[in-house]
């Protein structure tokens, strides 16, 4: 995983979906350690992610191979978030256990839990469609949309549907408004930057559908209310 996690983040699994040679890879990739990248290899050979032939290096494992291939994005979000956040829970555990800091550190890897939380997406996409086919109008309020990925679940869903997306992370927003602009779905829906908590100016009723996915943790237990109501229309 930790060699995946290099070899996609550097570029190098992207240059060899054609074989490559060392010095295209260090001229590709704008090496500067190529004492570095040797070792990189040199791993991905060990784990047999990689292989050689003529001097060229190519990808040979299916994991590598499914990262780079149309479906990867998410795979490749997962090992993202399993090497960086993830991982932090442990490798500060000891120090927190002895009362360190537990830290917030959320502003800056709201970007990467956006990317890696579209893997709810093959779950609730049913789910979304069962609410919104067929409706108009059909006006949604998605709050923490993240990557933006449910806005276009109900599109798919539903070419009534309209509405808007809210984020309390900038970065998020950002990568909200860049994938809704990629989908052609700008005319539908905007993305703004605000704090559910504190009725956002933006956000003007009324909806047809709001829903909060995936962002409970988000709030404090004591600032939780109870849920009371839960229709085919509403979910709480
Ligand atoms: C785990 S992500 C889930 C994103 C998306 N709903 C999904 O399931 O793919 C939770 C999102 O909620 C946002 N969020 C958390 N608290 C919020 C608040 N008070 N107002 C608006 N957005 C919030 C976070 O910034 C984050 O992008």
């Amino acid at each position: 995983m930790h060699f995946i996690f290099a070899a996609y983040e550097s570029g190098l699994l992207k240059a060899l979906t054609t074989p490559c040679d060392r010095q295209t890879l260090i001229e590709k990739l704008g090496i500067k350690r190529p004492d570095l990248l040797d070792a990189l290899l040199d791993v991905g050979l060990a784990t047999k992610e990689l292989a050689i032939k003529n001097e060229r290096f190519f990808i040979s494992r299916k994991r590598s191979k499914a990262i780079m291939n149309d479906k990867g994005d998410i795979l490749a979000a997962m090992i993202h978030a399993n090497i960086t956040y993830y991982s932090d829970a442990y490798r500060h555990a000891t120090y927190r256990m002895q009362g360190g800091e537990l830290g917030d550190y959320l502003d800056q890897i709201g970007d990467l839990v956006a990317w890696f939380s579209r893997i709810g997406e093959p779950i609730i996409k049913d789910f979304i469609a069962s609410i919104v086919a067929g409706k108009n109008p059909m006006r949604i309020l998605d709050v923490g949309c993240g990557s933006g990925v449910f806005l276009q679940s109900a599109y798919n869903a539903n070419q009534n549907a309209t509405g808007i997306g809210l984020d309390i992370d900038e970065a998020v927003v950002q990568q909200a408004k860049d994938n809704i602009a990629a989908w052609r779905l700008k005319d539908r829906f905007d993305i703004f930057h605000g704090d559910i908590r504190h009725s956002p100016e933006k956000i003007v009723g009324p909806f047809d559908l709001i829903n909060l996915f995936n962002i409970l943790y988000y709030f404090h237990e004591k600032d939780r209310i109870e849920p009371k109501l839960c229709t085919n229309d509403m979910i709480f």
